[in-house]
C-alpha cells in the first residue's frame, strides 16, 4: 500500500472508532476533500489506469471498504441506496452529475421502488458526499472521470432493492 493510502486507513479507522454515526462521516469527506485537492494523491490513489471498480482496502475489523472508480465515458447508475451501508463518494477527476430521491414507494424483493427527484448537483474534483444509510440517489457521468468511494461495508456482497422514477 502507498503511504496516502496507509495515512487514510489509519484516519478512518480512528474517526469511525471514535465517532461511528453520520458526524464522523464529514470528517472523513473532509479528510478526502484535503487529500484530492493534491494531484499527486490523485495519481497514488486512483491512477488512470484504475478500472471500473477497485477495491484498495477492506478494514478486517471494521468492515469499511476504500474503492477507486476509472470510468472511461459516460456511464448512469439507476436510483439507489446503500442497503445497509453508508457510502462517501469523493470525486477526483471529471464531473458527476448527482440526483438524490425521495421515496415515495418502498421497494422489496418482488416490487421495484418508487423515487422522485429531490436535488441534482454536480461533484467536481475534490467535492466529497456523504451518503447515510437509506439515502438515494443516482451517479450520472458525460465523460470520463475518476472517484474514490469509501463504504461502511463491502456493498458487492449485500443485495439491493431497485427504485425508478414515480
Ligand atoms: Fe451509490
Amino acid at each position: 500500500m502507498s503511504k496516502v493510502l496507509i495515512n487514510l486507513v489509519q484516519n478512518c479507522r480512528q474517526i469511525i472508532i471514535d465517532c461511528p454515526g453520520p458526524e464522523g462521516r464529514e470528517k472523513i469527506a473532509n479528510l478526502l476533500t484535503n487529500l484530492l485537492s493534491d494531484p499527486t494523491n490523485v495519481d497514488t490513489l486512483v491512477p488512470i489506469s484504475t478500472g471500473e471498480r477497485e477495491l484498495l482496502y477492506e478494514d478486517p475489523d471494521i468492515g469499511f471498504c476504500i474503492l477507486a472508480h476509472n470510468y472511461d465515458g459516460a456511464k448512469t447508475t439507476p436510483p439507489h441506496d446503500h442497503g445497509p451501508s453508508w457510502a462517501i463518494y469523493a470525486q477526483a477527476r471529471g464531473a458527476t452529475i448527482m440526483h438524490d430521491y425521495d421515496k415515495i414507494e418502498d421497494a422489496s424483493i418482488e416490487k421495484i421502488g418508487k423515487v422522485r427527484i429531490s436535488r441534482t448537483y454536480s461533484l467536481t474534483p475534490g467535492v466529497a458526499h456523504v451518503y447515510n444509510e437509506g439515502d438515494l440517489h443516482s451517479p450520472t457521468r458525460d465523460g470520463p472521470t475518476s472517484l474514490i468511494r469509501i463504504e461502511g461495508t463491502d456493498m458487492s456482497k449485500v443485495s439491493r432493492f431497485r427504485y425508478e422514477l414515480a
